[in-house]
């Protein structure tokens, strides 16, 4: 592939005359966007990023010194598997889908749309954050999961203009209209208007956020719609660092925060307590529940029985595939009630992946609480019970303790500030948020990481400032 290419890919654009000039006409919008709402004060800076310049575990990465605007946002989908079948539901065995099923054209075109919101509106959300960085490391990270944000958007944009004509290329265009937590034109989903003006945020957002995306792109990794599912497979590559940054700088916070716990008063000395960082935690794990969907859902049901949607590792965790027969038994609020209800399998899909996620989760909880056992600590971290403080699906509108109890409103409301942020710990966490910058050096609040990037120590000069 030709780095210089003005849309590098994989995808043979060049012989597709139509698309490529769709795609060359959205071009400069999208980098208009990018200059308007991508990362502030740092456009013309030399950051050391990774381009994707290929597809497969080797080599498909390119590491330069890049200005932000001048990244090549290309297009690449994992190589086409031949004769591949759809892996689950009533097409199961059949041919897979080189063209939009007709029937599912809405919906699909929906879920494509939705996906794609996300990745803008988190390049928007995350906009303030290199000001504040608290090292060039941190800095660097944070501009590369901006850029391949970034190139996600244009994954899913190829889709639109590739495959839904017109309403693909309406759909692409207000892409890049709609602002993260404007309330006019707000992003689709609503962890994605949340601000997210901290390092503590950011961290917790790669963490828990992201990784959201990684089991919806791992259930569309499935999907019998093939230019869809080979585009979510490669997606997966570039995801796993996003989840990488939040997972080790929600760890680094932590080893910080128990080297403080020894010296003194961890707020005296600078840093940010286990409190607000359990808080933190509360707050992201919950928004990013409600990205699954309602527990129970039609939608879900459908979109397995057409082939469209699988579950995750569909095709090496599971041998059966229609997931026509089962049941799966949940608890649900009746009469004021938490009350096991039994559905069928199909329409609790949306929690059967909310259930690997948490489990997922739980692993990133458990390296951080080693952390503490090894320094010493009695106190541990954890994860709310999934019912807590949701906006989305059965248990919305109702209110539960950290343990997933149905509490009354008004003690939901004595205890808010003990379970959630409060301002004052979201301006406590903002004042120790001073820019680090020097090679080599770290904000007081953090622990430097194990290793530097690619190779590369920590000390390496990741952004020409
Ligand atoms: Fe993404
Ligand atoms: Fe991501």
């Amino acid at each position: 592939m030709d780095l210089y290419e003005r849309i590098p890919n994989n995808v043979n654009l060049a012989n597709d005359k139509k698309l490529q000039r769709a795609l060359e006409k959205w071009l400069p919008n999208y980098i208009d966007w990018w200059r308007e709402m991508g990362p502030e004060g740092f456009q013309e800076k030399d950051v050391w990023l990774r381009t994707a310049v290929d597809v497969g575990s080797e080599g498909w990465a390119h590491f330069d010194y890049v200005k932000m605007p001048d990244y090549r946002w290309g297009i690449f989908l994992e190589p086409p598997v031949p004769d591949a079948k759809v892996g689950f539901g009533d097409n199961y065995g059949r041919p897979v889908y080189q063209e939009v099923p007709g029937e599912f054209r809405n919906a699909l075109r929906r879920i494509i749309v939705t996906q794609g919101d996300t990745e803008p509106a988190s390049v928007e959300q995350q906009r303030q954050l290199g000001k504040t960085c608290p090292s060039l490391y941190d800095m660097r990270n944070l501009f590369q999961v901006n850029v391949e944000e970034g190139r996600h958007l244009w994954a899913m944009v190829y889709l639109l203009h590739g495959y839904f004509g017109r309403d693909g290329r309406d759909e692409a265009d207000a892409l890049l209209e709609r602002r993260s937590g404007n309330p006019d034109k707000p992003r689709i989903l609503e962890a994605f208007n949340q601000p997210c003006d901290d390092w503590l945020n950011f961290f917790a957002f790669t963490m828990f956020t992201d990784r959201d995306g990684k089991y919806q792109l791992s259930a569309l990794a499935e999907s019998g719609f093939e230019p869809l599912a080979r585009t979510c497979q490669f997606m997966l590559t570039e995801e796993a660092h996003h989840m990488f940054v939040g997972d080790t700088g929600l760890g680094r916070v932590v080893r910080r925060t128990t080297q403080l716990m020894k010296e003194g008063d961890v707020r005296e000395l600078g840093g940010i307590p286990l409190e607000i960082i359990q808080k933190y935690i509360n707050f992201w794990f919950s928004y990013s529940l409600d990205l699954f969907g309602g527990e129970i859902s039609s939608n879900s049901s459908d979109f397995f029985a057409a082939g469209l949607k699988g579950r995750y590792k569909e095709q090496s965790q599971y041998t059966e595939h229609s997931a026509a027969n089962e049941n799966f038994t949940m608890m649900v609020v009746e009469d004021g009630q938490l009350k096991p209800r039994e559905v069928p399998l199909r329409n609790a899909l949306n929690e059967l992946l909310r259930t690997e996620y948490v489990k997922d989760c739980e692993k990133g909880l458990a390296r951080w609480n080693k952390i503490l056992t090894e320094a010493g600590m009695g106190e541990r971290l954890y994860l709310p019970n999934p019912r807590f403080h949701r906006h989305v699906g059965e248990y919305a509108g109702h209110n539960f303790d950290l343990q997933g109890n149905l509490i009354s409103k008004e003690t939901f409301e004595q205890h808010r500030s003990e379970w959630l942020p409060t301002i004052e710990d979201r301006e406590y966490v903002r004042s120790l948020m001073h820019p680090v910058t020097a090679p080599g050096k770290i904000a007081n609040w953090i622990a430097p990481p194990a290793a530097g990037i690619k190779g590369k120590p920590f000390e390496f000069e990741y952004v020409r400032l």
